[in-house]
């Protein structure tokens, strides 16, 4: 039953605009429907959703008593009391949207109760309510708005074109058609239908149906819970990032919210998978107790407050993390077709070959991976911490052990979910190709590993682990060396010189336009430290969104100590690469995003030699 609140509520509600645009109409609409307990909500908007904006459910519907009450403001059937305002289940509770909308348009509502026909129906312009007419009607609501802001101009002129309010009005009616898979929804948009929504299916076929096959097909499933907070939903891999990304969609107990915090939780999850220039696509259903969140806080009930942010902000992080290491990462080059590359869903499947048996058990820490390979180069000029007697552990810096090589903070993984490469000199032959690109066979096919983007992947794990650990390890250099700057990069060294040396790089300013390197990352004992020092000043990469920035730091000096193209690499040099690669648990995809190999299968072959399938 609709009463009108107490004045006490009222005084608690989040006041504001509710009507901003028209999406904001159909918003409201559909959680009214979804309120009434629809099953099959019909939407219709033309002229960008100003002309007209209808709601039809089959929900259940408004009696004689409460059709006239509809309008009112601060009247609900959803909330009583101050205490309600606790634990809000429902989509609605402020009893004010069709108040709001009423005020600034031409609105009818039509509804029944019951089965038997009868219904009723009530108009209300520009906050004239009229009395209640009967009308024959099927059980449901019927609520159409036309001529929005007919009487308030003004907010006319703050609306984008007639093509974005529409867009607008869709992208909402298919973000709530994802989650609410209970119901059936269609849009008609200008007489044309544009979503019908299939009730049933997975979320994969409701994002095929939304978006498109392809996309659908490039997202990984992501779920977890903690602490009464369930999670689930789906996250795109990293090859299907763009600059802007289709979807980005939160809902917490199907209600579609904005927060920008999980946002970047998802950023950083992806961090060390996806160029920084590229967002990845997402849609996260969060189901939580009521009571656990506060949906009173936005005029709009665009945003809720989170009793325990840091929680949901770590379950965001770590079930994202967790389905990206779980997927096959590894492109399948399709060279005759043009076909996507990733296929989701399912358990991933081998995406490399195991090659012979591990020098050590994935996961265990091994003697020092890196500088305790026999590889010349890999020991040498771009190789990696030794514990010769040349690199001086400095006090605060800590010594550097032999670590394992496995990303710290991130939850445990093995090959058992991530399937990587794990080499034995033995078996198998490497060639090294346009002076890049290692070369193998293997029982998926033509293996092609990119030799820098492999090895940066090594070293930044490494890194990560040792940074924090506190222990990255330097190498004061026996003669500082003196770096000449402008004066905007010399206030920015000293400025972060601190920041500096949690990774290694000591500096000091030195007379008025140059400083004084003292140490560097001993990964980098035989870089140029200037170079350096201009790279961190000026990254090239830059991840948007993510608040470590020391991170990108290590991204920096690992890709500087890493083998370039160009850089000779003896069978015995790629073998040691690709089994540090595989005690990582994750190697994939360098730290920018870019894949370390790629395998083109036997089929490819035969389809280019015509042997089959012609
Ligand atoms: N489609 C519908 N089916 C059945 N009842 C409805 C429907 N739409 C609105 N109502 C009734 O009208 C009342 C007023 O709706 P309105 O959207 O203005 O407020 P609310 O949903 O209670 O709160 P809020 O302002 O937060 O949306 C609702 O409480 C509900 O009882
Ligand atoms: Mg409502």
């Amino acid at each position: 039953m609709i009463r009108a609140l107490p004045q006490q509520v009222v005084d608690r509600i989040a006041a504001g605009e509710v009507v901003e645009r028209p999406a904001s109409v159909v918003k409201e609409l559909i959680e009214n429907a979804l309120d009434a307990g629809a099953r099959r909500i019909d939407v219709s908007i033309a002229g960008g959703g100003l002309e007209l904006v209808r709601v039809a459910d089959d929900g259940a519907g408004l009696g004689a008593e409460d059709l006239p009450l509809a309008f009112a403001a601060h009247a609900t059937s959803k909330l009583t009391d101050v205490d309600d305002l606790a634990h809000i289940a429902s989509f609605g509770f402020r009893g004010e949207a069709l108040a709001s909308i009423g005020a600034v348009a031409r609105c009818r509502i039509t509804s029944a109760s019951g089965e038997d026909g009868a219904g009723l129906s009530v108009t209300c312009e520009g906050g004239e309510v009229s009395a209640p007419a009967p009308l024959a009607a099927p059980r449901g609501t019927v609520v159409e708005v036309r001529d929005l802001f007919f009487n308030t101009p003004a907010r006319r002129a703050f609306l984008g074109a007639v093509r974005t309010e529409t867009a607008r009005c869709r992208e909402l009616v298919n973000a709530l058609s994802l989650v609410h898979d209970e119901v059936r929804f269609a849009l008609e948009v200008d007489g044309k239908s544009r979503l019908k929504g299939r009730p049933a299916g997975d979320l994969n076929a409701r994002l095929a149906a939304v978006y498109d096959a392809e996309f659908a097909a490039s997202m990984v499933p992501v779920s977890g819970h903690e602490q009464g907070l369930r999670l689930s939903g789906r996250l795109s891999l990293p090859a299907a990032a763009r600059p802007r990304p289709r979807a980005q969609l939160l809902f917490v107990n199907g209600r579609l919210i904005r927060d920008r915090r999980v946002a970047t939780a998802v950023r950083v999850a992806c961090k060390d998978f996806l160029p920084g220039s590229l967002q990845p696509s997402w849609v996260l259903a969060l189901s939580v107790d009521p009571a656990c969140v506060d949906v009173n806080v936005h005029p709009t009930k665009a945003e809720v407050r989170f009793r325990d942010k840091e929680l949901l902000f770590g379950l965001v992080r770590r079930a994202c993390r967790a389905a990206l290491l779980s997927a096959d990462l590894t492109p399948h080059a399709q060279l005759a077709s043009l076909a996507p590359p990733h296929t989701s869903g399912g358990p991933p499947r081998p995406s490399l070959p195991v090659i012979g048996q591990p020098d050590s058990a994935p996961g265990t820490p091994s003697q020092d991976p890196i500088s305790g390979g026999r590889s010349p180069l890999l020991h040498g000029a771009r190789g990696l911490p030794s514990s010769d007697s040349s690199s001086i552990p400095d006090a605060d810096a800590g010594v550097s052990e032999p670590t394992p090589s496995v990303s710290p903070g991130l939850p445990s993984h093995t090959t058992a979910t991530q399937p990587t490469l794990l080499s034995a000199r033995a078996a198998v032959r490497f060639l090294q190709v346009l002076d890049t690109y290692l070369v193998h066979d293997g029982p998926e096919g033509l293996v092609i590993v990119d030799q820098h983007a492999l090895h940066e992947r090594i070293l930044y794990a490494r890194l990560a682990q040792a940074r924090d650990a506190g222990q990255i390890e330097r190498q004061r250099l026996l003669l500082p060396q003196t770096v000449r700057l402008d004066p905007l990069d010399l206030a920015a060294a000293t400025e972060r010189a601190d920041e500096f040396k949690r990774i290694g790089l000591e500096l000091a300013p030195f007379g008025h336009d140059l400083v004084a390197i003292s140490a560097v990352p001993a990964v980098l004992r035989n870089e140029d430290p200037g170079a350096l020092l201009m790279d961190l000043l000026h990254p090239r990469d830059l991840h948007g969104g993510i608040p470590d920035d020391l991170d990108r730091r290590l991204f920096t000096i690992a890709c500087h100590a890493a083998v370039r193209s160009g850089d000779p690499l003896s069978e015995e040099d790629a073998a040691e690469l690709l089994r540090q690669g595989s005690e990582l648990e994750h190697d994939a995809t360098c730290p920018h995003g870019r894949p370390t190999r790629l395998v083109v299968g036997k089929a490819e072959f035969e389809r280019l030699f015509k042997r089959s399938g012609f």
